[in-house]
């Protein structure tokens, strides 16, 4: 499925997926040594190059197999230099950003607008909730960058990188998504409920016409509070009616979206002991839920549950 917020196109800018034709045009730059200096792969040969493009056309989004959003920059036409955003845990609600350009454009801001836009694609639509970055420390180019992106610096890992025949320093920055505007954006917000068995196994979901598993629940009708929302979406979704008393939050997460591609998810997450007394009741899926399936937590999670769900089961990394 196409990323639905690409290309991306800031003031002068505009980023889009990698294409077989980049290959001359990345080149010009990353096989210029002081580009390579600080990254952590050496200058590209053609050869290696093709080796790079091929990995980076997969990287179309956080939701494909490869997890990861990689663009190349455009400024009038060309080519300028690439930013990447990768997710670094199971849920994708962790990232980490790279970037390089072309020396050429250097001091005129490109890299800062272009890393700016993927950082805030990071958080608006896929939901994540810190995106770091690493960096050399005698990186002071992208040192500042990052300051410029509004990144706290919190760490400096002394000799954590062999790069390039020596032990080198690195710099960890990063940004929240609690450190921006509290504005939901394009986000979904949706109340979900975890239900578990006797034996902890948790209640999962499938909607008709999708592929992910998920906790019941769903978005609230107008007017309606996250709890009479969680409530409304169990007894429509599973036909069991809830006793509100013993609704519990226990958290409000920002992730992707399983069955919106590229949208961040806002989600209050309640529990409630409403089917704990047996090992896997019986339950029948109603309205539009195609399929329920118990999931035990300390099994390796299927493929196929969705993010929201891989925040929320113990025990996992
Ligand atoms: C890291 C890298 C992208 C930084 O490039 P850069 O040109 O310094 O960054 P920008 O494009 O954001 O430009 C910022 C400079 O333009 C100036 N500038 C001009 N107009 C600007 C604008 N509209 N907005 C922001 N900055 C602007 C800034 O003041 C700054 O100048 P300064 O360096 O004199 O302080 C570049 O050095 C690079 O590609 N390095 C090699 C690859 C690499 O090391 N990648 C990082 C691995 S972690």
């Amino acid at each position: 499925m196409p990323t639905p917020f690409l290309p991306i196109r800031t003031e002068r800018l505009v980023l889009r997926p990698y294409a077989e034709s980049d290959l001359d045009a990345l080149l010009a730059y990353h096989s210029i040594p002081a580009v390579a200096r600080y990254l952590r792969f050496h200058t590209w040969t053609r050869e290696a190059g093709r080796r790079h493009l091929a990995v980076r056309v997969q990287r179309g989004g956080i939701e494909t197999p490869a997890r990861a959003l990689a663009l190349v920059v455009e400024h009038e036409g060309r080519v300028v230099g690439d930013v990447t955003l990768w997710a670094t845990d199971e849920a994708g609600a962790k990232g980490e950003m790279g970037w390089a350009f072309h020396p050429d454009v250097a001091g005129r801001g490109f890299a800062t607008e272009a890393a700016a836009a993927v950082l805030e694609v990071g958080f608006a639509q896929y939901g994540m909730h810190r995106i770091a970055a690493q960096v050399d420390v005698r990186n002071v180019a992208s040192a500042a960058l990052c300051e410029r992106l509004g990144m706290g610096l919190e760490a400096r890992h002394r000799q954590d990188w062999w790069s390039k025949g020596e032990w080198t320093d690195t710099l960890v920055y990063a940004a929240l998504a609690s450190d921006r505007p509290r504005d939901v954006g394009d986000a979904i917000v949706v109340s979900a409920v975890v239900l578990a068995d006797a034996d902890g196994h948790v209640l999962t979901v499938r909607k008709r016409g999708t592929a992910a598993f998920m906790h019941p629940g769903g978005k609230p009708e107008p007017g309606e509070t996250p709890e009479q929302c969680a409530l409304r979406e169990v007894e429509e979704e599973l036909a069991l009616v809830l006793a509100p008393d013993r609704l519990e939050l226990v958290a409000v997460h920002r992730t992707a979206a399983a069955n919106e591609a590229g949208r961040a998810l806002i989600a209050s997450v309640f529990s409630h002991p409403h089917l704990s007394a047996r090992s896997r009741p019986e339950v029948t899926p109603a309205a539009e839920i195609e399929e329920v399936r118990w999931l035990d937590p300390l099994a390796d999670l299927p493929y196929d549950a969705a993010p929201l769900l891989r925040l929320m089961v113990p025990g996992r990394e």
